[in-house]
């Protein structure tokens, strides 16, 4: 088989648990067996709660991970026995901030360029094209710190496309941010992956948009998948299966919410209010760490 016709991610029996308090508190299993697999040059979105293992099951594809239980391939490589044949298919944008408040955007870029082993030759190009990727052209030279919320996530993503990842992963790209902001990392992030059929993983919490931008949704929660699909076939299992029922809310079609509340047996909607703040908040942290 080429790598081309491998899955872009191929996750078998993952798990991963975290202990709490030293290793003598309670054990936290973040991930509790999750199998899914993404298809090269397909959207997929990791949808579910705060705390229901995404970003858990992210750095495990990543090879941040490297203790991991079960089996992780990207595009056919192992992450944890080939780490740094797998970092070389990937760009990453984690869900903290990384960018650094006292460089400019441009530095910032070329900081990964160099990282990420792109020929020195070619750098300066890339650095530049990658800025122009995600329309910071103009504010390339400024200080990252003089930056809006929109415009940092947009840099972040310009760091993770220095590389030419075959693989954008994504950990709450939009989260904080305004509807407008939101609406601009999507466009860029269809954008390149338009022109280079770039496979995106991305994780969220908000429902309008996994429908409006993903191919096909994995619903997680506390640790496992409950349902995954495109997010018509999704709605339509919904409608059939809750057909006749006493409490069917789908006088109407149904929504990802519906959806979600089908699967898990709660709403996403409280608690991804409540997650949203919370991540927002340490999101604001990290910022005036780095600032
Ligand atoms: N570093 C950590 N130490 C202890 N527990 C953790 C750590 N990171 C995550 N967890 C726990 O693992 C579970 C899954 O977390 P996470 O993967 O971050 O979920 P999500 O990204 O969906 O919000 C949660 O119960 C969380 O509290
Ligand atoms: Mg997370």
């Amino acid at each position: 088989m080429t790598g081309q016709e491998q899955p872009a991610v191929r996750c078998r029996g993952l798990a991963y648990s975290f202990h709490r308090g030293r290793g003598k508190g309670p054990v936290v299993r973040a991930v509790d067996g999750v199998d899914l697999e993404v298809r090269p040059g397909e959207v997929f979105g990791l949808l579910g709660p705060n705390g229901a293992g995404k970003t858990t099951t992210i750095r495990a594809i990543t090879t941040l991970l490297p203790t991991a239980r079960g089996m992780v391939e990207v595009f056919g490589h192992d992450c944890a026995a080939e780490r740094t044949g797998v970092r070389r298919l990937l760009g990453y944008v984690p869900q903290a901030l990384s960018a650094d408040a006292g460089l400019t955007g441009r530095e910032n870029v070329a900081l990964f360029a160099r990282v990420f082993d792109v020929p020195r030759a070619e750098r300066a190009a890339r650095v530049a094209q990658a800025l122009a990727a995600v329309d910071l052209t103009e504010a390339a030279d400024r200080m990252a710190g003089t930056y809006s919320g929109g415009m940092v996530r947009r840099l972040e993503l310009a760091q993770a496309l220095v590389s030419a990842p075959r693989l954008l992963v994504l950990d709450e790209p939009t989260i904080g941010l305004d509807p407008i902001a939101r609406a601009g990392v999507w466009e860029r992030v269809d954008a390149v992956r338009r022109a280079t059929g770039m496979t995106v993983l991305v994780t969220t919490h908000y429902m309008d948009e996994a429908d409006r931008h993903c191919d096909r949704i994995a619903l997680m929660d506390r640790g496992r998948i409950r349902a995954l699909g495109t997010p018509g076939e999704l709605k339509a299992r919904v409608r059939a299966e809750s057909a006749g029922s006493a409490d069917a809310p789908e006088q109407q079609a149904p929504t990802l919410d519906d959806v979600f509340r089908h699967f898990s047996g709660r709403a996403l909607a409280d608690d991804a209010k409540e997650g949203e703040f919370s991540d927002v908040r340490r999101t604001r942290r990290t910022a005036s760490r780095v600032g």
